[in-house]
Formats: structure tokens, C-alpha cells, sequence
């Protein structure tokens, strides 16, 4: 059975938990609520149990770019994150794929490498001393 779905409202709650225990704050509701409601958020299931969500969507000069990938502290490290990123690949409709982490987050940029990602330009100044890294894979 196929374990990534788009969300709908009522994952919701299940998103914010996640999110709240990963960044300790609930700051995130309202770009996370109109994600959703846009079709934009994609969570991985596990007997109806959400592990973990992705925000994919064309708002980054209308390429395709996951803003957004969270999976919950208790379920990483088992394939979540990668498999959340492989379905962005498989459903973005452009044939470039950008992505960004912070300098500081080893796993992230693993991942992305791991994937085939290339480094694609850094932008300062986001969060303090931690600059954003920039990534995308050129899609076939
Ligand atoms: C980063 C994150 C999404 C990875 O998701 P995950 O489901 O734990 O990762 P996966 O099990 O799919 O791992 C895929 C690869 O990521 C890297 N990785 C994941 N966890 C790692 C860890 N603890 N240490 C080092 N590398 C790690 C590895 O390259 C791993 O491949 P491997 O297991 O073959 O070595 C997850 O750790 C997370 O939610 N972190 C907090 C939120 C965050 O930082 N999100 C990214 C910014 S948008």
C-alpha cells in the first residue's frame, strides 16, 4: 500500500505534533494549516499513523522545491525523510527540483547527496551565523 498521501485537514494535529517536536513551538501552524489546505503537504503513513510530512510545492521561482521535510524524532533514521523526498521527485511536474537546509544540518545534506542533489548556491543572513544551502537535482 502506497504510504504517501497528500494530507487533508484532519492531519493536521498530527503535523503540528511532529513539527512541535522536532522545533519545540507551534510557529510554524499557519504556514503548515495553508499548506495543507492547498494540496501542498504530503505525509508518510504507517497504520494510519503519520511519521513524518513533506511541504512540496512552485512557489520558489515556479520550480519545484520542497521547503519542508519533518519526520518524527521516533521514527527517523528508518527511510522516512528519503522516501518523502523521492515522491517529490516522482509527482514535481518541472524538471528541476531545488531544495535548501541550513549549513549546520549534516543529516539534511546527506540525504540530499545521497539522492544525486548538487549544491546549488548559499544565501546568508535567513537564520543568524547558520546560512541556508541551496540543492536540486535535474529531473528526466
Ligand atoms: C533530516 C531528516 C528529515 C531525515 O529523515 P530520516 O527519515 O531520519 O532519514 P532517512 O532514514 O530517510 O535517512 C536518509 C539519509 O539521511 C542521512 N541521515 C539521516 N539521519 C541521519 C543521522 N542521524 N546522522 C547522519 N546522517 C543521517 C543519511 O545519509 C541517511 O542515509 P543512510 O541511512 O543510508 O545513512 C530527519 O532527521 C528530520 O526530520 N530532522 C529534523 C528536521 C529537519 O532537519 N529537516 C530538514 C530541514 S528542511
Amino acid at each position: 500500500m502506497e504510504k504517501i498521501r497528500t494530507a487533508d485537514i484532519s492531519d493536521l494535529q498530527s503535523v503540528l505534533e511532529i513539527d512541535g517536536s522536532v522545533i519545540g513551538t507551534r510557529e510554524r501552524e499557519q504556514y503548515l494549516s495553508d499548506n495543507i489546505v492547498r494540496g501542498c503537504c504530503y505525509v508518510f503513513c504507517e497504520e494510519s499513523m503519520v511519521l513524518g510530512f513533506m511541504v512540496f510545492n512552485y512557489s520558489f521561482f515556479e520550480q519545484g522545491f520542497v521547503s519542508l521535510i519533518v519526520v518524527n524524532p521516533r521514527f527517523q533514521r528508518k527511510g522516512v525523510g528519503r522516501a518523502l523526498l523521492i515522491h517529490a521527485e516522482k509527482i514535481c511536474k518541472r524538471n528541476k527540483l531545488f531544495s535548501s537546509t541550513n549549513q549546520s544540518n549534516e543529516r539534511m545534506k546527506s540525504l540530499f547527496k545521497k539522492l544525486g542533489f548538487k549544491e546549488s548556491g548559499v544565501v546568508e543572513n535567513l537564520d543568524d551565523g547558520d546560512p541556508e544551502v541551496f540543492f536540486f537535482k535535474r529531473l528526466v
